[in-house]
C-alpha cells in the first residue's frame, strides 16, 4: 500500500498557489491509489524551534548513550523523520519567500537531516539513507527566474532543494515551477492562469 508525504509552507492558505496545486496532486494521487495513504504535514501549523548547540549534541550522541532530556529535544525530529520514512512518495509546496525556500521549510529540513538517519559519513563519503523515495517540489514563485533569464542566478530554491534531497538520498525528484504569479495581484484572472499548471501537476501525479 503506497504512503504519500503531503508537505505546504505556505502562510498563504486559501490565496496560495503552492497548497492548491499540491492539493490537486494530492485528489489526482488519491484517484489512482484508491488503498494509499497520505500524511499531511503543515509546516505553518507545526511548532519547530531552530537548532541548538544541545539538539546537535543530541543528534550526534550515539542513540544507546542519549540521555532521557536528549530524547526529548529530539522528539519533534523523530517524528517528523518517522512521516518521511513510512512515506514512498512526497508532494512538498514551496513558495519563493526571499530567493530561496520558506522559513519554516528550512526548520524543517534542519530537523529531518540527521546523521546516521538520513545520511552517514560511514565509509568518509557522505551517503544518503532516504533511497527508493519519489519527490515531487511544487514551487510558486512571484518573478520568473527561467534558466534563459537575467534572474535566473537569483534562484535559490531548486538548486537548494535538489541538493539538500540528493545529499539525504532522495534522487527521484520533479520540480514543477509556476513562475510569475504576481500578475495574480495585478489583475490576471487565476482559474486562467494556474490551468496550465493544475494541468501539468494532475498528469504528473497520474503518471507516478
Ligand atoms: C515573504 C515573501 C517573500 C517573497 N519573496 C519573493 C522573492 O524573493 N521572489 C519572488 O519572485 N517572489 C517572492 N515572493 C512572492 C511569492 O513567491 C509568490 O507570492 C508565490 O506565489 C508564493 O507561493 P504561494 O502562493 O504558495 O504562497 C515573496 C512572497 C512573500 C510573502
Amino acid at each position: 500500500m503506497a504512503t504519500l508525504l503531503h508537505i505546504d509552507s505556505s502562510p498563504l492558505y486559501g490565496r496560495s498557489v503552492s497548497r492548491q496545486l499540491t492539493g490537486a496532486f494530492v485528489a489526482q494521487w488519491k484517484l489512482s491509489h484508491r488503498d494509499g495513504t497520505v500524511i499531511h504535514r503543515d509546516l505553518n501549523a507545526t511548532a519547530i524551534s531552530p537548532i541548538t548547540a544541545e539538539w546537535a549534541e543530541a543528534a550526534y550522541t550515539p542513540e544507546e548513550g542519549r540521555t532521557s532530556q536528549q530524547k526529548e529535544l529530539l522528539a519533534v525530529s523523530d517524528v517528523l523523520l518517522a512521516e518521511l520514512e513510512q512515506a514512498d512518495e512526497y508532494v512538498i509546496g514551496v513558495p519563493m519567500h526571499n530567493f530561496g525556500v520558506p522559513s519554516v521549510l528550512k526548520l524543517w529540513i534542519d530537523q529531518i537531516a540527521r546523521v546516521g538517519r538520513t545520511f552517514s559519513y560511514g565509509s568518509g563519503a557522505p551517503k544518503g539513507l532516504l533511497t527508493g523515495k519519489k519527490a515531487t517540489f511544487i514551487i510558486a514563485t512571484g518573478g520568473i527566474y527561467d534558466a534563459q533569464t537575467q534572474m535566473s542566478s537569483f534562484n535559490f530554491v531548486e538548486p537548494y532543494l535538489r541538493s539538500v534531497f540528493g545529499f539525504l538520498g532522495v534522487t527521484d525528484a520533479t520540480f514543477l515551477t509556476t513562475g510569475g504569479t504576481a500578475a495574480l495581484n495585478q489583475g490576471q484572472d487565476r482559474d486562467a492562469f494556474l490551468a496550465p499548471h493544475l494541468q501539468a501537476v494532475q498528469s504528473h501525479a497520474q503518471a507516478i
